[in-house]
């Protein structure tokens, strides 16, 4: 094989094993704890006990609204109850909060 085309097998490769690791860490899951912690820090002065029970806003654990229901209000807020978080969130955390509010028990 010519040097040049070898070169460029190498670099190639090179390219699509760091696009696969930039990939992997933006798919990244978080852990249980952080996204509890994010949503005491940002839900939970409305949606208290980290959403277990209403306060300012409704409970949310047991919610029978549907995933695009749950993300389209966060990312959107509800006009004079709810601020929007669009762009306040990777996907990765929305993926989190929407995992945490479907395991919250209800007190
Ligand atoms: C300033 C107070 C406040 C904050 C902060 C807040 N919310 Fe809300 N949220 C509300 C209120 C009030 C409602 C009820 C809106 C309505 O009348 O439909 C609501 C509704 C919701 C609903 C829909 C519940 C349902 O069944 O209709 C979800 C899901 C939700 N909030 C999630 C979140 C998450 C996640 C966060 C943090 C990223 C958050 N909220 C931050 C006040 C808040």
């Amino acid at each position: 094989m010519p040097r040049s085309v070898s070169f460029l097998a190498a670099a190639v490769l090179t390219a699509s094993l760091f696009a696969t690791a930039a990939l992997a860490a933006k798919q990244k899951t978080m852990s249980d704890e952080e996204v509890a912690g994010l949503f005491a820090s940002t839900c939970g002065f409305c949606h208290e006990q980290g959403g277990r029970v209403a306060g300012k806003g409704p409970k949310l654990a047991g919610t029978t609204r549907s995933d695009a229901f749950i993300i389209n209000r966060i990312n959107n807020g509800k006009e004079g109850a709810m601020p929007a978080f669009k762009g306040a969130f990777s996907s990765a955390e929305i993926r989190g909060i929407l995992h945490y509010i479907r395991n919250l028990k209800s007190e």
